[in-house]
């Protein structure tokens, strides 16, 4: 059965751009997030993972370790890193897993075979402290992610962490957020010291409490 949202996430041993890898220890307390590559010398990747480095402070900020995957050996990973300063101007600065064997690949469901059999698929995970699978998104090969969304949920996921509460649609960070259904208004007084609106009973809307 593929992971789900709750799961402890397996851990594994890895080789890397940056040596080898217990996945678990390396993330130790914080934040974690694993993300797929099809292949090594492929455009859309050289793009994301350029600019993945490029946002490596906003992760660090967030407590949050970034560690990506692509199914070739570390040894070509090696060759395409200098690629990806000349193409994007940032040095890889988090590792780069291989995975030549698709054991990693195998352990987290990264390879649709009706897509591809041999290429992962674009696959993010993000993993709390509790080594608990928090978010999953998967894309095709053809499509980049948005890194800027991935730290959008990454905000609203350290936040509900934090507070009884969630982020309504197209929520971004310093914007009002919603006060959990189980949190009752005389509770809501004490939680929520700067007042909340009721739109509906259970719609209510508080400022960001860590703002
Ligand atoms: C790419 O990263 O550009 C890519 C990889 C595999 C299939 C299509 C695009």
């Amino acid at each position: 059965m593929s992971l789900q949202l709750g799961d402890v996430v397996p851990d594994f041993t890895a080789e890397s751009t940056d040596g080898t890898i217990n996945f678990h220890d390396y993330l130790g307390d914080g934040w974690g997030i694993l993300f797929s590559h099809p292949r090594d010398f492929t455009p859309v990747c050289t793009t994301e993972l350029g600019e993945v480095a490029r946002l490596k402070g906003e992760f660090d900020k967030r407590n949050t370790k970034v560690v990506g995957l692509s199914v070739d050996p570390v040894d070509s990973h090696k060759g395409w890193v200098s690629d990806i300063k000349d193409a994007t101007g940032n040095e890889l600065n988090f590792p780069l897993l291989g995975d030549p064997d698709h054991k990693v690949a195998d352990l987290y469901g990264m390879i649709h075979p009706n897509a591809s059999d041999t290429m992962t698929v674009r696959s993010v995970f993000i993993v709390g402290p509790d080594k608990k699978l928090k978010l999953e998104i998967t894309y095709p090969a053809s499509t980049g992610r948005n890194f800027q969304e991935i730290l959008r949920v990454l905000d609203s996921l350290q936040l509900s962490a934090q507070y009884s509460v969630a982020t309504p649609v197209n929520w971004k960070d310093g914007e009002d957020v919603i006060i959990a259904p189980a949190v009752s208004d005389e509770d809501a007084k004490e939680k929520f010291p700067k007042g909340f609106r009721s739109v509906k009973p259970y719609l209510r809307y508080t400022p960001q409490p860590n703002r």
